[in-house]
């Protein structure tokens, strides 16, 4: 049970003071019935109306986003489009968070949820979950790549663990590399320890979860209940 007030100020309608004047005024319904309380306790599962329309209250929420170039994975920047501004205000003020980062230029999946302790999850490094990213580099990928990656790379600061690269048919210069690692610039640092760098680098696939193919650069939608216990079921 959640105060009405709060329920509907944490859904970002309004602020508290605004929203308990709505409530005062008889805008909203709770199971049918006006509710004029703010204070009044309301179980989050309530069928709640504003002026007649029925609020979506769900807390909990998981979101695949196709994430487009030139935006930052972080909760707010205060001169950079962030990937919190391509979803409903309501997606933040619920808590909503992305699960790791993809680089500004990196373009592909990523998924955000409001369940904290299933993001630590995807995210802690024993878990093993595998990203897979499609990279084009500045010159030919040989077999020789594929051995250095398969061996796990020397990175200075740390080993990466071994990691597949798997050459495109048709474009040495075009690859899909599986890691299960999350470090800082990972799968570029990789590529610049045996001399290629990083042109262009997307996300498909994320543990269990593939990049929906009818979301384009910008799109997102939320997880079916499918998806979302493949997720848990890869962390469990
Ligand atoms: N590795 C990188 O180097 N960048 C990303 O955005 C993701 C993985």
């Amino acid at each position: 049970m959640i105060r009405l007030d709060r329920l509907l100020a944490t859904l970002a309608i309004g602020s508290r003071t605004e929203v308990g004047a709505m409530i005062r005024k008889g805008r909203v319904t709770v199971d049918g019935a006006a509710v004029r309380d703010p204070g009044a306790q309301t179980a989050e599962t309530a069928a709640i109306t504003l002026d007649g329309a029925l609020l979506d209250t769900r807390l909990q929420r998981h979101v695949m986003l196709y994430k487009p170039a030139g935006v930052l994975t972080a909760a707010c920047d205060k001169k950079l489009p962030t990937v919190m501004n391509l979803l409903p205000p309501v997606y933040t003020a619920i808590g909503c968070m992305p699960v790791g980062r993809l680089d500004k230029d990196t373009t592909g999946l990523l998924l955000l949820t409001t369940d904290g302790e299933l993001n630590h999850r995807l995210l802690a490094p024993g878990r093993h979950v595998d990203k897979v990213y499609l990279a084009t580099v500045d010159a030919p990928l040989s077999a020789q790549h594929v051995k250095a990656f398969a061996a796990g790379l020397d990175l200075g600061d740390f080993t990466a663990a071994p990691a597949l690269l798997d050459i495109a048919a048709d474009d040495p210069c075009k690859a899909r590399v599986t890691v299960h690692e999350g470090k800082f610039h990972q799968v570029k640092r990789m590529f610049e320890a045996v001399n290629r760098t990083v042109q262009t680098l997307h996300r498909e696939r994320f543990g269990p979860l593939t990049l929906d193919a009818a979301l384009g650069p910008g799109q997102w939608r939320e997880l079916t209940e499918d998806e979302l216990a493949a997720l848990r079921g890869a962390v469990r």
